[in-house]
């Protein structure tokens, strides 16, 4: 199996943060592999920038120790990477004071007529300092464009703040709002499953889907994003972004093409059709946990209180949530969001749980009739399952079996699978907003988060604890149970 490579047109990304976790981790290795499929012409650029002092030489030794680290030694090789890494350059200068930006404007000068990207790489209350700073050194050309990472604000006004500072340097078509949970290929499948066959559309609506899940479990810790983290809880950093960008795909409307505007005008409506959970549903309708010290793959592991040094903290690390979005498409049918630090598995997957068959023609003692799932999961091992019954193979009479379909991508195609970051940072160089969020989007999430938050802070309650390398506080269980339905589990 092969797939197509397009090179993309002559570019110069600046990364600043360049010497940062995200860039190492993340952007350099996405780059390096675009570069090694032939999708990045020679003639790029990628010029990192950060306050640090740092000749080209240094900086063209971090990315090659970077992509060591983070590539694996297969997917490597090392001519590539040395052509790669000639690409490589770096300005220092500091977003705050203005240093060093006339040597980035000097620098960026012979590629006037290049795709210009800059990437923000750094904690979010630089972004209108580094927007203000491209302004005043007219960095901005026609074909400039500018890759923010989340969060965007914190609330609806600083995000608000966060647009506007941005927006004085950039036109809306120039603002990629990046989430990178919609570069996942079961992401962009997913809008393939249902626009791309008739087999789903009919029955994707109240009538016949009983209820959808969407859970993102990650069995890390907070780790070194400690004071970050708690400042944030798992509300602000997951639900607002990654969990409800995914539950707007699950749930809009067939856009009339995948162009970028079509797409983002239906998750918006979504966005905007969402229940209030406020003061007088959130207890009944949300679960806020923290994990205490327990188990987890690598054995023993503290609390999360123990994780960041204090002795009490009020921020959640878990939290569920029923949703439902008010249309006529979707009244009656709930969306269970959850996501967590320290959960027994790491895992990220929306299930579609269809409703059940109005009646069995199958005597009992057959076995039981389970309603039909799409599973789709984004990690580890990307990849759709539709659950299905069929009759047990064999001469043992009729007897009734649930069995996945396994759609799995990484059986069925025999290719490397790109990061998300892969089909994102060309996608900027493409000019292709489609899986990016806009600013209304952004805007809306927040405006139906604020109100649970608030609905937190006026009850005062403590986030229940649940022991590490579990699945959440009981109540979660209890969330979905009470409605007679069950967490999605993987058994055969
Ligand atoms: N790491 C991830 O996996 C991840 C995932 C999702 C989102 N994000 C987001 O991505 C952003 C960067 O995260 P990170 O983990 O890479 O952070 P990080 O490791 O702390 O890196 C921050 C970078 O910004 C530079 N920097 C700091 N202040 C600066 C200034 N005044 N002027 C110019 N450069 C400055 C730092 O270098 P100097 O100190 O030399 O200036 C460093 O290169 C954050 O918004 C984070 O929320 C990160």
């Amino acid at each position: 199996m092969t797939y197509r490579v397009i090179p993309v047109e002559p570019f110069d990304y600046i990364v600043i943060g360049g010497t940062g976790d995200l860039a190492r981790r993340k952007l350099l290795p996405a780059l390096y592999h675009r570069f090694a499929d032939g999708q990045i012409p020679d003639n790029c650029r990628v010029i990192g920038a950060s306050r640090r002092a740092m000749s080209n030489e240094e900086f063209q030794a971090m990315t090659r120790q970077a992509l060591k680290e983070f590539i694996d030694g297969g997917a490597r090789d090392d001519a590539t990477m040395e052509r790669f890494v000639k690409t490589v350059s770096y300005v220092a200068l500091d977003a705050a004071s203005g240093e060093g930006w006339s040597d980035l404007a000097a620098a960026l000068a012979s590629g006037a007529n290049k795709i210009r990207a800059f990437y923000l790489a750094v904690a979010p209350d630089l972004f209108g300092d580094i927007c203000a700073r491209i302004s005043e050194f007219a960095l901005v050309t026609p074909q400039t464009r500018v890759v923010i990472e989340k969060p965007v604000g914190r609330d609806l006004e600083s995000a608000k703040k966060v647009n506007d500072a941005i927006g004085r340097a950039f036109t809306e078509d120039q603002i990629f709002r990046i989430d990178h949970y919609l570069g996942k290929e079961t992401v962009q499948n997913l809008m393939v499953l249902r626009f791309g066959n008739m087999l789903y559309e009919p029955l994707w609506n109240s009538a016949h889907i009983d209820h959808v899940q969407i859970t993102v479990a990650e069995s890390i810790g907070v780790g070194s994003r400690g004071d970050y983290y708690d400042a944030t809880g798992a509300l602000r950093d997951m639900v607002q972004n990654h969990l409800l960008q995914l539950l707007c795909l699950v749930a809009m409307e067939p856009p009339e093409s995948i162009d970028a505007n079509s797409v983002r005008d239906e998750k918006l409506k979504i966005l905007k059709a969402l229940k209030p959970i406020d003061r007088d549903n959130a207890l009944a309708v949300s679960v806020r946990g923290q994990y205490r010290a327990g188990a987890a793959n690598d054995g023993a592991v503290p609390a999360y209180v123990e994780e960041l040094q204090s002795d009490r903290s009020n921020t959640e690390t878990f939290v569920a949530l029923k949703a439902e979005v008010a249309n006529w498409r979707w009244a009656g049918v709930p969306f269970y969001l959850r996501t967590g630090k320290r959960l027994a598995e790491r895992v990220s997957e929306i299930v579609v749980a269809f409703k059940p068959i109005p009646h069995s023609i199958f005597p009992t003692g057959t076995g039981t009739i389970h309603p039909n799932k799409l599973v789709m999961r984004l990690q580890p091992d990307e990849g759709v399952k539709q659950w299905i019954m069929i009759k047990d193979p064999g001469p043992g009479g009729m007897q009734l079996r649930h069995v996945p379909l396994d759609m799995s991508f990484a059986d069925a195609f025999d290719i490397r699978h790109p990061e998300a970051y892969e089909r994102l940072l060309l996608d900027v160089i493409r000019g292709n907003q489609t899986l990016f969020m806009r600013r209304d989007e952004v805007e809306a999430a927040w405006a139906w988060i604020d109100p649970i938050l608030q609905a937190w802070d006026a009850a005062r309650i403590a986030p229940s604890a649940y022991t590490a390398g579990t699945w959440g506080p009981s109540a979660a269980i209890a969330l979905i149970e009470r409605d007679g339905r069950t967490w999605h589990e993987e058994t055969l």
